[in-house]
């Protein structure tokens, strides 16, 4: 009910149809129709402002003059319709129809010009090949604009990195970054974006290295910290009382008792503005036993990894699994 109220409302929908129809009588009995549907988005809803052609329809009667004809009119034929492309959901369902059907018709005597008519049809509707068939039908919801929020950093979640790095004494440094995240899986990298005035900048920039461990929920404390104290002035290990443990394969050290670690090799430097972004090769990840899967794969139940909701500022845990990754496998 409520669906049908909104398929017609205009308001609803993003687009206009206007229909171009040709009907052609050949001779007494036989006609066709050829029509094309032609669409623009109105405006009055968001959205790409799209128009072109939605659908074609051909169609076709022949009209008996001797069959039935004392008794009833009678005719028989088909209409086509045709999605052109891929039209707007709300123009068309988007699929092809054929629909042939027969008309009995009666002129009844007690109006002049009144007459009744019988029509049965049967649709007979192909589907478009699997792979283009889309999903099945949303509930989209009332229309609502969105509020603009200006250009900010803003996607959710964000991860929270610790960056390891020694300084130019070889004190152990860690500080957190959630701007970052993988950006090439062959050969395997990762990036972080760190401003200039962080300690750790200078420190990846002399040392061309540099670690990532990820802080599980229950470090939370110590991952805040790491983000608001400079290695500059306090040795952020001590005050934390967690291990710093020197990589074997870079200059640069992680944290024991974060049970996930990236070893990563320097490998790009750009300026972005206010940011450097850091791109480092990952030579190595290590992980505690005790966080793995049967498979070899971490867990992130074990891990409970904390992601950083910017703009809100807050820390979360990681939800329950709701479906395997890459399972539609193309297909809608
Ligand atoms: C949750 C969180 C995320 C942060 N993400 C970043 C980041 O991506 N880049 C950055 O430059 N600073 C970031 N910071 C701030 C630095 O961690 C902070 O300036 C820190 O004191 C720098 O440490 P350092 O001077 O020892 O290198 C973040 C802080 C927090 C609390």
């Amino acid at each position: 009910m409520e669906a049908g109220t909104r398929r017609s409302d205009p308001i609803a929908k993003s687009h206009l149809r206007i229909p171009l129809e040709f009907r052609w009588g050949v001779n007494g009995h036989f006609d066709i129709n050829c029509d094309v549907d032609t669409y623009f988005h109105h405006g009055l809803r968001s959205g790409p402002g799209t128009k072109g052609l939605s659908e074609l329809h051909f169609g076709s009667k022949y009209t008996w003059n001797k069959w039935l004809r004392p008794v009833w009119d009678t005719a028989f034929g088909f209409n086509s319709s045709i999605s052109a492309r891929r039209p707007p959901p709300d123009l068309t369902d988007g699929h092809n129809h054929f629909t042939p059907y027969m008309v009995f018709g009666r002129r009844l005597d007690r109006g002049p010009g009144l007459s009744s008519y019988l029509q049965a049809s049967v649709d007979l509707t192909s589907r478009p090949p699997e792979d283009c068939a889309g999903f099945p039908p949303v509930d989209n919801g009332p229309f609502t604009m969105k509020k603009s929020l200006g250009a900010k950093t803003l996607v959710y979640p964000t991860p929270v990195f610790v960056v390891g790095t020694y300084d130019q004494q070889g004190k152990p440094n860690a500080m957190t970054a959630s701007w970052g995240g993988i950006c090439c899986s062959q050969p395997p990298c990762v990036a972080v974006s760190l401003r200039k005035a962080t300690y750790s900048h200078g420190n990846i920039v002399a040392r061309k290295a540099f670690t990532i461990s990820l802080p599980p929920a229950r470090h939370v404390a110590a991952a805040d910290y790491f983000g608001t104290a400079s290695g500059r002035s306090v040795d952020k290990f001590a005050a934390t009382r967690l291990t710093p443990v020197r990589s074997e394969l870079v200059d640069a050290p992680y944290v024991q008792e974060f049970p996930l670690v990236l070893e990563c090799r320097l490998v790009h430097t750009f300026e972005l503005g206010l940011h450097t972004q850091f791109v480092g090769e990952i030579l190595d990840v290590k992980a505690d036993e005790e966080v793995l899967r049967p498979d070899g794969h971490p867990d992130v139940k074990k891990l409970q990894p904390l992601v950083f909701a910017p703009g809100a500022q807050e820390y979360h845990e990681i939800g329950k699994v709701i479906d395997r990754a890459f399972a539609t496998r193309g297909k809608p």
